[in-house]
């Protein structure tokens, strides 16, 4: 769709106060990218008159519709691949020691996209660790998308997607084809629980946890922001529990309550004794 000039500066504004996602000047080709699409599907001719439209009118569906759209989703099935492999060969067999009496486990994927990095915990689980299967085992996926949380609930991937990090054999085992698309069989969909949660607002709904997968969401926010949300993940992680950022994040001179732990090739972080 051609469009004429429109107001990026207002789009960031509302997106950084709903999400806190802060978008540079730089980032103006993703409205250009992805909001023409919102535009067209909404009846207005140009992305300035969508823009227009936002600004003249309360925060209601369409706003919401234009945040998601600018919002970065990208994802893979076991992305970087150690961060799962430390899951597999330390964090789980130690957690799974430690709660051997309660028998109980919480897993958060927070900002978690459409779904693959909880899926990817969850065929990790069937695969590894059939024991889990008589635990009170919680897989909470949650994003503040309720379009991405929309597709994971669906449990449908492209052909593309899952060449992105899934075997054939783990593919075969645990999707099957529906014309172009893969879906995610019922057995791994039903061992996620999916919330939608803001990130930036109370996290009322959420048990204390044993894992947190925070992987590639607190590289978007200002640091004011991040230091609140690590704030409440201290609040919520469980004292033994480890919490994982994406590959090139750190929380260096951010929070001192959480210590690195280099797992192998990859970091965790855990929170500090005394
Ligand atoms: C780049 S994806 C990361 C997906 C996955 N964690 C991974 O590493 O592959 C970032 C996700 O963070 C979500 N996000 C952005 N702001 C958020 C907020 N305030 N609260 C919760 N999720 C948010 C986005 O919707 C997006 O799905």
């Amino acid at each position: 769709m051609s469009s004429p000039p429109f107001d990026f500066d207002y789009l960031r504004g509302l997106v950084q106060q709903q999400s806190a996602v802060v978008l540079s000047a730089e980032k103006k080709y993703l409205a250009d990218l992805h909001l023409g699409a919102v535009a067209e599907r909404t009846g207005f001719s140009s992305i300035a008159d969508l823009v227009e439209q936002l600004k003249r009118t309360p925060f209601g569906a369409l706003h919401v519709q234009a945040v998601e759209a600018m919002l970065t989703n990208e994802t893979s099935f076991f992305r970087d691949h150690y961060p799962f492999e430390s899951l597999k060969t330390v964090v789980l067999p130690h957690l799974i020691q430690q709660r051997r009496q309660e028998r109980s486990l919480a897993i958060w994927c927070a900002g978690c996209s459409y779904g693959q990095e909880p899926y990817s915990i969850a065929i990790l689980i069937q695969e590894h660790f059939p024991e889990l299967a008589n635990w009170n085992l919680q897989l909470i996926a949650s994003d503040v998308s309720g379009k991405a949380l929309a597709r994971l609930k669906q449990g449908y991937y492209s052909q593309l997607e899952v060449n992105r990090g899934l075997s054939s054999t783990l593919r075969d085992k645990y999707f099957h084809k529906q014309q172009e698309t893969w879906q995610i069989s019922d057995t791994l969909r039903q061992m996620v629980t999916v919330q939608q949660l803001n990130l930036i607002h109370e996290w009322k709904a959420l048990p204390v946890i044993d894992i947190i997968f925070l992987r590639n969401v607190l590289i978007y926010f200002d640091t004011e922001t991040k230091k609140s949300i690590l704030r409440k993940v201290h609040q919520h992680l469980r004292l033994d529990g480890y919490l994982f950022l994406g590959g090139g994040e750190t929380i260096l001179n951010i929070d001192d309550k959480f210590e690195p732990v280099q797992i192998d090739q990859s970091i965790c972080h855990r929170l500090r004794i005394g």
